[in-house]
C-alpha cells in the first residue's frame, strides 16, 4: 500500500503508528538516504530529487512480512503497489503544521496549492492510466484526516485499505480553502 500526499498531511507520523501495530513500512526518503539515491538537492527551494527508478526496483523486491504492508512518502503513489492512499488535509490545517515545521512562506505556498488541487491524487491517477510502472497500482483512494486524532486516522485508512474505499475531496470549492491559498498567492 503507497501512502501519499503533500507534505504535512501527517504519512510518516501514521506509518509510525502501523509499525507499532506490527506492520511492515517503508520510509522512502529513509531509504533513498541510506541507498544513496537522491539525485540532487536544491538548497533554496529545500527539496532533494530522488531517483525513483531506483526506489521502484527497491520496493517491487521488497517482500513484507504483514498484509498489509506501507510505503510512504510524498511520491509513493510512483511505487509498484496494489493500492494508493492519498492523504488529504484541509489548507488551513496544512497551513498551521506547515507554519510549525518553519517553512518559509514560499514553501507553504507551493505546498498549500498542490493539496488544494490534489497533485498527488492527479499524479496517482495519472501513472496508472498511463501504465507506466512495472506493476501499476490497482486502485487509487483519497482519506480526508482533516480533524482526526492520529488513532482516529489510522483507523480511516485501515478501513480505506480493506474496502477499497475512501472519501471524496474537494478543496477546490470550499471557501475558506480558497481563501487560505488565495493570501499566499503573492509568494509564488
Ligand atoms: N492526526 C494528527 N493530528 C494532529 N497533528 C498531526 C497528526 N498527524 C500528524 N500530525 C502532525 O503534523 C505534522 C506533519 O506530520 P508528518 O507525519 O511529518 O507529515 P508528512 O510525513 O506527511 O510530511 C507533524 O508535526 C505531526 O506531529
Ligand atoms: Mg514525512
Amino acid at each position: 500500500m503507497a501512502i501519499t500526499g503533500t507534505p504535512g498531511v501527517g504519512k510518516t507520523t501514521v506509518c509510525r503508528a502501523f509499525r507499532e501495530l506490527e506492520f511492515d513500512v517503508v520510509h522512502l526518503n529513509r531509504v533513498a538516504r541510506e541507498m544513496g539515491a537522491i539525485l540532487e538537492e536544491d538548497e533554496q527551494r529545500q527539496v532533494k530529487v530522488v531517483d525513483v527508478h531506483a526506489l521502484r526496483r527497491y520496493v517491487e523486491e521488497w517482500e513484507p512480512e504483514s498484509d498489509p504492508a506501507f510505503v510512504e512518502s510524498h511520491y509513493a503513489h510512483l511505487m509498484p503497489t496494489d493500492l494508493v492512499v492519498v492523504l488529504r488535509l484541509h489548507p488551513s490545517e496544512l497551513e498551521r503544521r506547515l507554519k510549525d515545521r518553519g517553512y518559509p512562506p514560499e514553501k507553504i505556498a507551493e505546498n498549500l496549492e498542490a493539496e488544494f488541487v490534489g497533485v498527488c491524487y492527479g499524479e496517482a491517477v495519472e501513472v496508472r492510466s498511463e501504465g507506466c510502472l512495472i506493476r501499476p497500482p490497482e486502485d487509487v483512494v483519497q482519506v480526508d484526516v482533516t480533524g482526526l486524532s492520529l488513532a482516529e486516522a489510522a483507523d480511516r485508512i485501515l478501513e480505506a485499505v480493506n474496502y477499497r474505499r475512501g472519501d471524496d475531496v474537494d478543496w477546490l470549492s470550499d471557501e475558506e480553502a480558497q481563501r487560505t491559498v488565495e493570501r499566499y498567492l503573492k509568494y509564488r
